[in-house]
């Protein structure tokens, strides 16, 4: 029993987990600078998060109240939230500089089983969050190829419960006595949608086609190499930081200060669960840290890139926030549907007449969301190639292409992932599921640094969290704080993910490991030859 949960707590010595980078035929090409790392980090923070889910942070759904104007002070609480997290990141990227982020520093702070449940969970904070960026992406795509006077059929551009959202809507009202011609919006709705759409077997097919294109169409980028994809991605944060500085300037001159009232509609219930939303706009900051073997210098350029890019985006979220909410009536949202949500800067460009300003937004959302796809996808391939180099996963995960030098078996499967997912599934459900499994990782990082300050506190450290254990450990209570704010049903679909984790572990893992094996052959080596007695 003691063998076994010594086995489970493995942990890795950092010192092998360094060397193990130089392998040559397992290499990554060092392309990136500190510049390169903000841009790399703005590119994976701004895109669904302000594009898309602010709309449902300010007005609610059915299962959360919304913040109304006070959406402005949930970005400020979950921006330091995130903040603490991201000076923890920092450190240990500088110390590990290494692509697994979380998962290598987990693997060395605390062994093999929390590692492996913090790799498990990071494919929620990349890859399921990749399937609500593709899905906001794709709701702005389709926007745009309307303006252009292209009608895509209505049952390939959305997933099958938002489609049915109109038929719910419906057979709520008819209980409060409303008449047909008051229900017929709503029934046109999913009818639009049904109706047209291809059956197998009886059953509508409907799905997010964009989506899943778009994400095909990155999956070969990233193939083709990381240079090239440091630059495709530069150009495109570029043109996002231009289209929200467009929003704002244009935005001011719209500003109704009487919609600033009431300020905080539900409280600071609403407050809260819009803090809780809006913390995914702010991902993306540790995805720079999954770069890390790809940086130059990292002992200094990374804490530059992840904290540099977070304080960046808060800035341009609380303004965005501000003129936003000046702009239109909180009751306004509350009424639209889930897909005119998904798109609340083009609503309020709309509300407001600017209609060619309503397109260039949807051009800029488009971009925006193309940019964290981008670095999302990235990162989840750098995170399996890391897992696979420790043999928790097979070895075709690190395998790299001889010219490219990129993971490119790995990138593909992941790819193939995400785009079956983005046709099928709700954005709502895919945000909330990514929030609660990204606190879980930010949490475990926190801790982490705490945990290595006593375990190696002489190793040289290009960055210190200031105040430790202070900081990690209010770092810790505001993440758990955050995720108080999800609803139950987020809950138990994470939980849920995390034992088929466990499962996975139990079956192929724990007996692939690389440190299981050399363990073992340790072991053996000092048993006494039974012959020889
Ligand atoms: N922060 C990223 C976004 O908002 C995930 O799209």
């Amino acid at each position: 029993m003691k063998n076994i949960s010594r086995q489970l707590f493995r942990v890795k010595d950092l010192n092998s987990i360094l060397s193990e980078a130089h392998d040559p035929s397992r290499k990554l090409k060092k392309a990136l600078g500190p510049f390169d790392l903000i841009l790399f980090g703005i590119g994976a923070i701004v895109g669904a998060g302000i594009f898309t889910s602010l709309g449902t942070a300010v007005a609610g759904d059915s299962i959360r109240p919304g913040a109304g104007p006070a959406i402005m002070l949930s970005f400020v609480i979950t921006a330091i939230a995130c903040g603490f997290s991201a000076l923890c990141y920092a450190e240990l990227a500088a110390l590990v500089p290494i692509s697994g982020s979380a998962y290598t520093y987990s693997y060395a702070a605390f062994g093999e089983l929390i590692a492996w449940i913090i790799g498990w969970d990071l494919i929620i904070e990349y890859s399921i969050a990749n399937v609500a960026v593709a899905l906001s992406w794709s709701s702005y795509f389709v926007e745009l190829l309307r303006g252009l006077g292209i009608h895509l059929p209505v049952w390939s551009t959305i997933d099958f419960r938002s489609a049915m959202q109109g038929f719910h809507k419906a057979s709520e009202l008819i209980s409060s006595g409303q008449t047909f011609e008051q229900l017929e919006p709503y029934l046109q709705h999913t009818w639009t949608a049904v109706q047209g759409a291809p059956h197998i077997f009886g059953i509508p097919i409907i799905c997010n086609l964009p989506a899943s294109f778009i994400i095909i169409a990155l999956t070969v980028i990233l193939v083709i190499g990381i240079k090239e994809s440091a630059r495709f991605n530069a150009i495109m944060v570029i043109f996002k930081l231009l289209v929200l500085g467009l929003f704002v300037v244009i935005g001011i001159y719209y500003i109704k200060p009487h919609n600033w009232v009431p300020f905080a509609p539900n409280g600071f219930a609403g407050i809260r669960a819009g803090a809780a939303v809006v913390f995914f706009a702010y991902l993306g900051f540790d995805a720079v840290s999954t770069v890390a073997e790809e940086t130059r210098n990292p002992k200094r350029d990374l804490p530059i890139g992840i904290i540099g890019s977070l304080i960046a985006c808060t800035i341009i979220y609380v303004i965005v926030a501000i003129v936003f909410t000046g702009m239109v009536p909180y009751s306004l949202l509350n009424t639209t549907f889930a897909d005119q949500k998904a798109e609340p800067l083009t609503v309020a460009m709309k509300y407001v007449n600017i209609n060619w300003a309503a397109g260039i937004i949807a051009f800029g959302a488009v971009v925006a969301n193309t940019a964290v796809l981008l670095v999302s996808q990235l990162g989840q391939a750098r995170i399996f190639f890391a897992m696979s180099r420790d043999g928790l996963i097979p070895a075709v995960f690190s395998r790299v292409h001889p010219r490219f030098k990129t993971p490119h078996i790995n990138t593909i499967i992941i790819g193939a992932f995400v785009a079956f997912f983005a046709a099928f599934t709700n954005i709502d459900e895919m945000v909330d599921l990514t929030n609660i499994g990204t606190l879980f990782a930010f949490i475990l990082v926190c801790i982490g640094v705490i945990i290595l300050r006593i375990k190696d506190p002489h190793r040289p450290r290009g960055f210190k969290v200031p105040f430790n254990p202070l900081l990690p450990l209010l770092g810790v209570v505001a993440c758990i704080f955050l995720m108080t704010g999800l609803s139950p049903i987020t809950w138990v679909r994470f939980f849920l993910w995390l034992i088929v984790g466990l499962i996975i572990y139990f079956a192929y893992s724990y007996r692939h490991s690389l440190l299981h094996h050399k363990t073992h052959h340790h072991q053996d080596k000092n048993k006494p030859d039974a012959h020889s007695v």
